[in-house]
């Protein structure tokens, strides 16, 4: 295996790492309507390497899933601080709500994410003016098809910098 070739690996290898319970905070990054950035904090939930894809979880009403409908395109950014790497992950979202077999398989104790009445981001007039519903319809996943890999590593040996697009994932060095 070349070298850029075990980076890449190595990549994935975090990745498919980040989907293990408690591991895995990704902030995922959306541009909003007024064309302004958006950042925020998600789990990772899935990781196909044979698909070039990674999947979240959500609450199919979120404002995310709005931007994303209106600009598919976001990233992703991961920090392992074992591995003193930084993955930057970009590629095009899309959007299943409601998925049945899914939705089965999440207990119902951690539901809570897919039920807040009124729907996310709605103004209320008290911080506990809201309750939990949980409902499928609520539920979605948003699967990005990658478009490209950066891997940055502070490793005490040196550090370096490689990206990998999707075409073929041939990986480039870049100056840190
Ligand atoms: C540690 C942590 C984990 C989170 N995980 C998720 C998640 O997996 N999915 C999600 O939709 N929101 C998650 N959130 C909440 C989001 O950061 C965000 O507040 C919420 O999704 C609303 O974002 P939006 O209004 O931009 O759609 C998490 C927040 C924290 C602090």
């Amino acid at each position: 295996m070349s070298e850029l070739a075990a980076v890449l690996d190595e990549a994935w290898t975090l990745l498919e790492a980040g989907v293990e319970p408690g591991r895995g905070l990704v902030t995922l990054c959306t541009v909003d309507a007024q064309g302004a950035p958006q950042g925020r904090t998600v789990v990772l939930r899935e990781v196909s390497r044979d698909r070039g894809a990674v999947a979240v979880y959500t609450d199919a009403r979120s404002h995310k899933l709005a931007e994303i409908g209106a600009e598919p395109r976001v990233a992703l950014v991961l920090w392992v601080p074992e591995a003193k790497v930084q993955l930057r992950l970009t590629g095009r979202a899309q959007v299943e709500p409601g998925l049945a077999e899914l939705w089965r398989d999440i207990p119902e104790d951690r539901r809570e994410p897919y039920s807040h009445e009124p729907s996310p981001g709605t103004p209320i007039p008290a911080a506990d003016a809201w309750e939990e519903q949980p409902a499928r319809e609520k539920f979605a996943r948003l699967t990005v098809t990658l478009s490209a890999i950066e891997h940055v590593s502070l490793a005490d040996t040196g550090h370096s910098r490689a990206v990998f697009r999707a075409e073929q994932w041939r990986g480039t060095w870049l100056s840190p």
